[in-house]
């Protein structure tokens, strides 16, 4: 099985994803990572706790960063998934606590102890993840590979969620973005490209709640607020399985098309957030992307197979 620190701000479709981690056969979960983004970092880390609590999982809770390197935060987010962060569903305060090391440095030891066998899969603003490129340099290279979800990079009409180029975890912090595309280990970007077309009905929610037991029950209840939000904004009872589709990355790749090319993040101006990775071959005049590493950017998905092994998993 993959072993794997999952970086998250649950977050609707983080808990959805952290359930498939949690069930699935081929990803041992080791940590849970907590960052601000669709709720406060105090938010995100009680609803880690919670769901740890409630499915009597025994993976970590780490707590990371509270805000971006260095841009004011953008306002709140309730609107998406709700004050707390799961919809409906009200965390209750859990027996656990996080571990108290901040999350870059229990990454790095966790890395350092298990060099090349690690892999960090992030689902929220990369701070987390920044923050141990800046302040373990050295321990880059011992990580076997990073999963993000984030970005749009105009593949199959996807561009921006929160802008109209930008996706909200890249938006979130695109200086922490720009960093981790830029550090020598090999990324894969599963961005709006591809999980725009990872849509699931209601219905197939409601098949989830009726087979899957307590976490089809659970996965039902946290969608609610979802599917409400998504149906104002794109008029179907539906939601997105952005969060979950990076973890089906993990295990089930050949559902994927990947373009190679390095990626550079936009950091201030009306363009903040976007993310745009070159893939010709010549140099430029003017080229920030020269000296950078090539990462894997998801420009394709068999969406039909990630919602059923989604489901399946779950
Ligand atoms: C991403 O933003 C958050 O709202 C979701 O949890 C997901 O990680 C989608 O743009
Ligand atoms: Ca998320």
């Amino acid at each position: 099985a993959e072993k794997i620190i999952l970086d998250t701000d649950p977050g609707i479709d983080d808990a959805m994803a952290i359930l498939f981690a949690m069930n699935c056969p081929d990803i041992e979960l080791l940590a849970i990572s907590t960052v601000f983004g669709n709720a406060s970092l105090q938010n995100t880390t009680r609803n880690a706790l919670f769901i740890k609590n409630k499915f009597d999982s025994t993976f970590d809770v780490v707590s990371g960063a509270e805000k971006p390197l260095k841009k004011t935060p953008n306002g709140p987010t309730d609107h998406v998934h709700g004050i707390g962060g799961l919809g409906i569903v009200e965390a209750s305060d859990s027996h656990h606590l996080p571990i108290s090391t901040p999350s870059w440095e229990y990454m790095a030891d966790r890395v350092r102890a298990d060099p090349n066998e690690i892999t960090l899969v992030a689902i929220g603003p990369l701070t987390n993840l920044a923050l141990l490129v800046e302040k373990s340099p050295e321990v880059v290279p011992l990580v076997k590979k990073v999963v993000i979800m984030g970005g749009a990079f105009g593949e199959n009409g996807h561009r921006g969620n929160v802008s109209p180029v930008a996706e909200a975890n890249i938006h979130d912090d695109p200086l922490a973005a720009d960093i981790v595309f830029g550090a020598e280990w090999p990324v894969t970007i599963i961005g709006l490209d591809v999980t725009h077309e990872v849509l699931c009905t209601d219905r197939y929610l409601e098949k989830i709640r009726d087979s899957a037991g307590p976490s089809g029950e659970f996965i039902y209840q946290v969608t609610r607020f979802y599917v409400d939000f998504y149906q104002q904004s794109i008029g179907k009872r539906a939601c997105f399985l952005h969060d979950p589709t990076a973890l089906t990355f993990l295990v089930s790749p050949e559902l994927f098309e990947l373009r190679e090319g390095p990626v550079r993040v936009v950091t201030e101006g009306c363009a903040e957030g976007m993310t745009i990775q070159k893939i010709e071959t010549k140099p430029y005049s003017y080229d920030d992307w020269q000296q950078r590493p090539n990462q894997s950017v998801a420009i394709a998905v068999d969406s039909q197979k990630v919602l059923e092994l989604f489901s399946n998993t779950v």
